[in-house]
């Protein structure tokens, strides 16, 4: 089983309308609620994929209630411990050009209830292959808060991926992650190193194991102790680029749980990933695109 963490969870809202006018008023016919979140993401592509996940977070108040009957819905398993604060949501306004996105801070998590996520983590690990921890941190806890899951991992000896940003992902790479899966931007702003390539070694130095660059339509460079490999989608696919970097990151989690090699990883990453840009939502991908991609993808040395 590979358990996935998703610290801050959203209930996903998305509005589709014609056109977007601010300032005036406008009829919804279209909505969708879903539950998100990066490690939500990752585990409904395992889920898809056939392999068994389990998705850890947190739920509270009516909007955490919600969440549970869409996981419940999508026949995922989960456990999510109830906290006082209410679970926040991401409003999507989809027109005709443009999304526009309004994003929930998220309820203030406090040390306790930090402290509980931990230890149910720290139980569950007992029967996961991989432990990933996927998203920014909810309000009220320290930026080395990934890094305390990681460090479950690292204790049981279990192989743990961190999908982070700033200075959650600096603390979690000191804690020793076997991969870590920056986005370009991500890794420049976090190391405060121009060149992502540069940045990636330097936090090899720092104590990732392997780092999982990815490079948007340009594809993901997998930089190890053995060297660097680089694979690229055969063609750019147009659709919604958001959750691909959670379809690499499913994709580079059940390589290390099934041990393939890093050709293999990197391959896989780059094919589910372009497979779940030509799907409409997060979380989801085409299965054509990704066999399509399978066959033409190339991995080269780099
Ligand atoms: N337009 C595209 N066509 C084909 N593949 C793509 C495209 N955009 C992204 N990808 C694939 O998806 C992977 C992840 O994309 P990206 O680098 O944008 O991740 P990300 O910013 O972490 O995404 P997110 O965090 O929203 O899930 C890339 O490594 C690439 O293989
Ligand atoms: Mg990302």
């Amino acid at each position: 089983m590979i358990l996935t963490v998703t610290p801050n969870i959203a209930l996903d809202i998305t509005y589709h309308i014609e056109r977007l006018t601010p300032h005036t008023s406008t009829r919804v016919s279209d909505v969708k609620d879903r539950a998100g979140g990066k490690g939500i993401n990752v585990a409904r592509v395992l889920h898809s994929l056939g392999h068994e996940s389990m998705a850890v977070g947190f739920a509270g108040g009516t909007v955490g209630a919600q969440i549970r009957e869409d996981l419940d819905a999508a026949g995922l398993r989960y456990q999510l411990l109830p906290i006082m604060g209410q679970t926040r949501r991401s409003v999507s306004i989809v027109d005709a050009t443009d999304a526009t996105v309004l994003n929930e801070a998220g309820p203030e998590v406090t040390k306790h209830e930090w402290a509980a996520l931990v230890a149910m983590v720290t139980e569950l690990i007992k029967q996961a292959s991989v432990l990933v921890v996927s998203g920014s941190l909810p309000p009220g806890v320290a930026a080395d808060g990934v890094a305390d899951l990681v460090s479950v991992a690292v204790a049981a000896d279990t192989p743990v991926i961190a999908d982070s940003s700033g200075d959650a992902l600096l603390a979690a790479t000191a804690a020793g992650p076997t991969l870590i899966k920056p986005n370009g931007p991500e890794i420049v702003a976090a190391t405060g190193i121009d060149d992502p390539m540069a940045a990636a070694r330097a936090l090899m130095a720092d104590g990732a194991g392997e780092v999982a660059l990815s490079l948007g339509a340009e594809g993901l460079c997998l930089l190890s102790g053995e060297g660097a490999l680089v694979a690229a989608p055969s063609r750019v696919v147009a659709g919604n680029p958001t959750g691909a970097g959670d379809a690499a990151v499913a994709a580079l989690a059940l390589g290390l749980a099934e041990g393939w090699g890093a050709r293999r990883m990197v391959g896989e990453a780059v094919a589910l990933s372009a497979a779940a840009v030509a799907h409409p939502l997060a979380g989801g991908f085409d299965p054509e695109v990704y066999r399509e991609m399978l066959e033409s993808v190339e991995v080269k040395e780099r």
